[in-house]
């Protein structure tokens, strides 16, 4: 069963067709003719955190591909009230074609996967959140490979380098670190050391069938990161469950606010990104989300592109 936890259950071999499924996607939207690889199919989304592009983009997405999605909030079914995760899996893969999952415990996700006979997407764990990168790198590529497909849409990312500024120990670097490896980039990240890449991420990294294990480039010093940068990346400062560290958070990462001189050290065509929801004057600066080389509106937009594309894959890798 092919499931989408991690950017690697994505062989790179795979991504040149995976992107250009994105791209068709994108280009058929709303045209007669449209794929609906999902007719007649319901996919369940448990979510146990707010959510508005994740959420939106998977409903619309799974209805226009001729699906029906079911939402879940996770206190409104028995999940939430102590049935297990594994029961939650056994029962709901007899009712539903998929499940994605937005939650806190990274291994939540593992266990439906391992427990259910369906396809499982993360929708955001505390430690990572594959469908952002994979919907952000495809975003750089229609920068970066206009007019191309296929396998130069992911050769455009090899040799780039995208500096994630900020809280660089959330799900965002995370999955940032695992991506870049995956694209073939370079990832140098900036925050206060107490926020560095975290033991239990660099125990999976090492796990990962990268060469030479996986690489990333960490520092403290914010105009080190993005020097040479053709991507400027960050994300909120306070993530989804740690609104009880907000004041010291906000203290210690300070430093990092992505302003216009900061943004300015960077490549002079760099782009500017963020998963959003943003917090203007917080990680990152209102002139900077306004500049015209701030893509964040284009990289919300694709969510539902590129998870089409992953559900399409997925539910065709089970026939
Ligand atoms: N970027 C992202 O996942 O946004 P939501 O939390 O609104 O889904
Ligand atoms: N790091 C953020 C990402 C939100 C899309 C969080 O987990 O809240």
């Amino acid at each position: 069963m092919k499931h989408f936890l991690k950017e690697t259950d994505f062989a790179r071999s795979e991504l040149p067709k995976l992107f250009a499924l994105a791209r068709e996607l994108k280009r058929k939207r709303g045209k007669r003719g449209a794929p609906r690889p999902l007719e007649g199919q319901t996919w369940a989304m448990i979510f146990s955190k707010s959510s508005t592009r994740t959420r939106v983009s998977f409903e619309v997405g799974i209805h226009e591909l001729g699906g029906n999605p079911l939402f879940l909030n996770k206190n409104d079914i028995q999940l939430g009230r102590g049935e297990t995760v594994e029961d939650t899996a056994r029962v709901l893969s007899r009712f539903v074609h998929g499940l994605i999952v937005r939650t806190f415990d990274h291994s939540e996700v593992e266990r439906l996967a391992a427990s259910g006979s369906v396809p499982v997407i993360n929708a955001l764990t505390d430690f990572l959140h594959p469908c952002q990168i994979f919907t952000d790198a495809f975003t750089m590529t229609e920068r970066w490979a206009k007019g191309t497909t296929g396998a130069k849409l992911v050769e455009s990312l090899r040799g780039r380098k995208i500096a994630f500024l900020g809280d660089t120990a959330c799900n965002m670097a995370n999955s940032w670190i695992l991506g870049a490896n995956l694209f073939g980039m370079k990832i140098s990240l900036a925050g206060p050391k107490e926020f560095a890449p975290s033991a239990e991420f660099k125990a999976h990294l090492a796990t990962e069938k990268f060469p030479g294990g996986g690489s990333y480039h960490f520092t403290t010093d914010p105009f080190e990161a993005v020097r040479d940068a053709d991507v400027v990346y960050t994300d909120v400062w306070v993530s989804m469950g740690k609104e009880d560290e907000k004041q010291e958070r906000i203290r210690v990462m300070s430093p990092y606010v992505v302003t216009a001189k900061l943004f300015a050290a960077a490549k002079k065509d760099a782009l500017f990104m963020h998963c959003l929801p943003a917090h203007a004057g917080e990680e990152v600066t209102q002139e900077v989300l306004d500049n015209p080389r701030s893509i964040i509106f284009d990289e919300a937009e694709n969510r539902l592109h590129m998870q089409k594309a992953i559900l399409a894959t997925l539910a065709a890798a089970r026939r």
